[in-house]
């Protein structure tokens, strides 16, 4: 199968291109810092032999590169079987004292990046009737909370995109996912001092995006929400 999953040098979008990789498929992947992002690929090349692995560093926040990012796939596959729009930026505020052009960041990196690739590889899994977009929320989705500020309404308009796009798919057999994640050890969450064994692992996320994508075509798992065993941080 040919896997697209954005934001996968580090964190979340590495566990799930890692979990695909296993099972020898062709991933096609992309972060902006091109050196983290090849170094990923050569790790995943090493271990996971039988999978192909392409990458391409573009910064999903300028629409001009996630349409570079698409055509590049496009021209390097004749079908999209899955897409995981996984890239994500969180700066943490409040509506009242975010820096200003926090909202305009994240709704370009969290929203538009997800909007645009996925409309431009739409037109070929509709063709093939076929495939499965996995869209990354959080719990800061549908979960409003003090210092949720543009990060979480970026979020929540994520969800929504998601759940019109399951909508209006049903007919062409592309199934929709809204994963739910709450707190996964990453990157993200490495200078917060708290202790690693309190969050999710972020192959814990992986694991339950790879069992969605085993379904029967019958079947299309909506949702995925996922918690720490203690609880939202
Ligand atoms: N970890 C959690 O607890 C958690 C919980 C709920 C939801 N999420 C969501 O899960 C997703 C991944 O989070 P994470 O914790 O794994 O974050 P992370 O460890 O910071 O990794 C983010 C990945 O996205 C890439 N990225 C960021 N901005 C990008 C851009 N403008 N263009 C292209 N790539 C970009 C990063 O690489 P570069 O920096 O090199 O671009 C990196 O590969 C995000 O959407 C996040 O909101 C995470």
């Amino acid at each position: 199968m040919n896997i697209v999953i954005t934001g996968a040098s580090k964190g979340l979008g590495k566990a799930i291109a890692e979990k695909f990789a296993e099972t020898g498929h062709t991933l096609f992947l992309c972060s902006r810092n091109e050196f983290e992002l090849y170094k990923m690929m050569d790790e995943l090349l090493t271990l996971y032999p039988q999978a192909s692995v392409k990458a391409k560093p573009v910064d999903l926040g300028r629409k001009n590169e996630v349409m570079d990012f698409a055509q590049w796939i496009l021209q390097n596959t004749n079908a999209v079987d899955i897409l995981v729009n996984n890239a994500g930026q969180f700066i943490p505020g409040s509506v009242y004292n975010e820096e200003e052009g926090s909202l305009e960041k994240m709704i370009g990196v969290n929203l538009y990046s997800a909007y645009h690739l996925t409309r431009a590889l739409l037109p070929k899994m509709m063709e093939t009737k076929s495939g499965h977009i996995f869209n990354m929320c959080s719990i800061a989705s549908f979960q409003a909370y003090a210092n949720g500020g543009a990060y979480s309404i970026s979020k929540f308009a994520l969800a929504g995109f998601s759940k019109n796009l399951r909508e209006e798919m049903k007919l062409y057999n592309i199934k929709v996912t809204t994963v739910y994640s709450g707190a996964a050890y990453t990157d993200s969450w490495s200078s917060s001092g708290i202790d690693p064994k309190r969050f999710m692992k972020a192959g814990d996320v992986a694991d339950m995006i790879y069992a969605a994508s085993l379904l029967s075509p019958q079947a299309c798992v909506e949702e995925i929400l996922l918690r720490p065993q203690l609880g939202d941080l």
